[in-house]
């Protein structure tokens, strides 16, 4: 009955998929709450590899409800494929749920996230290009639909009066693109409709409700990372929504006081894809190492990630703004050949010495930062097979105790290989 936040870290891609898996086995409701299908999530189970980028993995369990939150952006076309995809595999869907104050990503979202990506010239963000920026920009807009308008024939109607003269507006003069008449985009939402039909769940207050009285156990999932919220991560190379565990709150419909814990899933070095500062990023042999044994390749767009060193700075930050309670360490068995394993417990700004052991939040001093390391003794065997804290290589619990020192935050769950067993944890979940 322990109510769970699950939340990137770092900059996504930092495993929470398997940790989310794990604790789902033991939660009634798993709830998606911000983010879209610019998320790839893999789990390995049933003997095969599932890659998620909406619907909650929980969806592998039977007898689970998985619920796609109001916080979230849902591509239509994208949902019906995924949901085709488990169908094939005989996965029960009967539990999956999405609310109807989710925000439909409409063709001309994509369309507008590719023309500024492909067009950008000065700022370009790396998006996946799936949408996402340009539905929640039209939700705060207020110009935006919602999955449950797809049922309400008067409102759809009357919303796109407003909607279409100003989006047909800008997709002619900023963009140049395509505009959409009425009857397009209501044969569009008729479409729409019925691919949501089997799932739309207009009772989801007494869902909420339900599940609370009955103590029943909810596992919220994010999506993304801290370090790519819209409020604090390294904006503007960030994505539009609030990976960060307050999310959870807006995004699904529960108050803070739902929540019991916060775990936040950082790997044992830090990756990102697309664009934005990274301070300890390594662009050297070092670098490709740990992109080649860690296999450091997005889930949704294919791109190589970027690798670089364990960074204290901005994870602390991390564990503040994320409101992380514990910390799930992933991949660390990726160094298990690494003679020397780095920390990085301090910026130092090039041009003046000035040292920073908070993470500065004006991001376009990053490029005169550079790292500050503490140098750790690698282990030197594989871990893969450790289920057990105690025993680990000596090296391997100092350097994770270190980093629990400096982060002044437990580490919880300590994954050391893809598999659901290959996990060790350092407190009853
Ligand atoms: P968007 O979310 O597609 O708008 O992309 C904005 C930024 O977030 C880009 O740098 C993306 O590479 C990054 N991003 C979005 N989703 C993920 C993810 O699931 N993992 C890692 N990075 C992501």
């Amino acid at each position: 009955m322990t109510n769970r936040v699950v939340v990137g870290a770092q900059w996504g891609d930092e495993g929470k998929a398997k940790i989310t898996d794990l604790l789902a086995e033991n939660a009634d409701l798993i709830i998606r709450y911000q983010g879209g299908c610019n998320a790839g999530h893999t789990v390995v189970a049933h003997n095969k590899t599932f890659k998620f980028h909406l619907i909650p993995s929980g969806i592998l369990y039977k007898g689970k409800t998985c619920f796609i939150g109001n916080g979230t952006v849902v591509l239509p076309e994208y949902f019906q494929q995924e949901i085709e995809g488990l169908k094939k595999e005989n996965i029960d869907i009967s539990g999956l749920k999405v609310s109807p104050l989710a925000s439909i990503t409409m063709p001309w979202h994509t369309e507008v996230d590719g023309y500024s990506e492909d067009n950008a010239t000065k700022g370009k963000i790396g998006t996946t290009k799936k949408g996402i920026g340009p539905t929640y920009t039209d939700k705060m807009q207020r110009i935006g639909l919602k999955i449950g308008d797809l049922y309400s024939p008067e409102a759809l109607s009357e919303k796109l009066d407003v909607i279409l003269p100003v989006k047909n507006k800008q997709l002619k003069e900023l963009y140049n693109l395509k505009t959409y008449t009425k009857e397009e985009v209501l044969d569009l939402c008729k479409k729409y409709a019925e691919i949501f039909r089997p799932f739309v769940c207009h009772e989801w207050q007494d869902m909420l409700r339900d599940a609370k009285r009955e103590n029943k156990t909810i596992l919220f999932e994010g999506a993304q990372g801290v370090m790519l919220d819209v409020d604090f991560g390294t904006y503007p190379f960030v994505t539009s929504s609030n990976p960060v565990g307050g999310g959870a709150c807006t995004g699904s419909g529960y108050g803070p006081k739902v929540i019991d814990e916060v775990i936040g899933v950082a790997k044992a070095y830090v990756t990102r894809v697309g664009e934005g500062p990274f301070v300890t990023e390594l662009t050297d042999e070092t670098g490709k190492k740990i992109q080649d044994i860690g296999h450091e390749f997005g889930v949704t767009t294919g791109r190589p990630r970027r690798c670089g060193w364990f960074d204290a700075v901005t994870m602390k930050y991390s564990c503040l703004v994320g409101g992380l309670t514990s910390v799930a360490l992933t991949k660390i068995d990726v160094f298990d050949t690494f003679d020397e394993i780095k920390i990085c417990t301090a910026y130092k700004d090039k041009r003046n010495g000035k040292t920073y052991t908070s993470y500065p939040e004006d991001v376009f001093i990053h490029k005169y930062l550079e790292p500050v390391y503490e140098t750790h003794k690698g282990w030197g065997v594989n871990i893969s097979d450790i289920r057990k804290y105690e025993d680990l290589p000596e090296n391997c619990r100092k350097y994770i105790e270190r980093l629990e020192q400096i982060l002044e935050t437990p580490i919880s769950i300590i994954s050391v290989g893809p598999d659901r067993e290959q996990t060790i944890f350092r407190t009853n979940l």
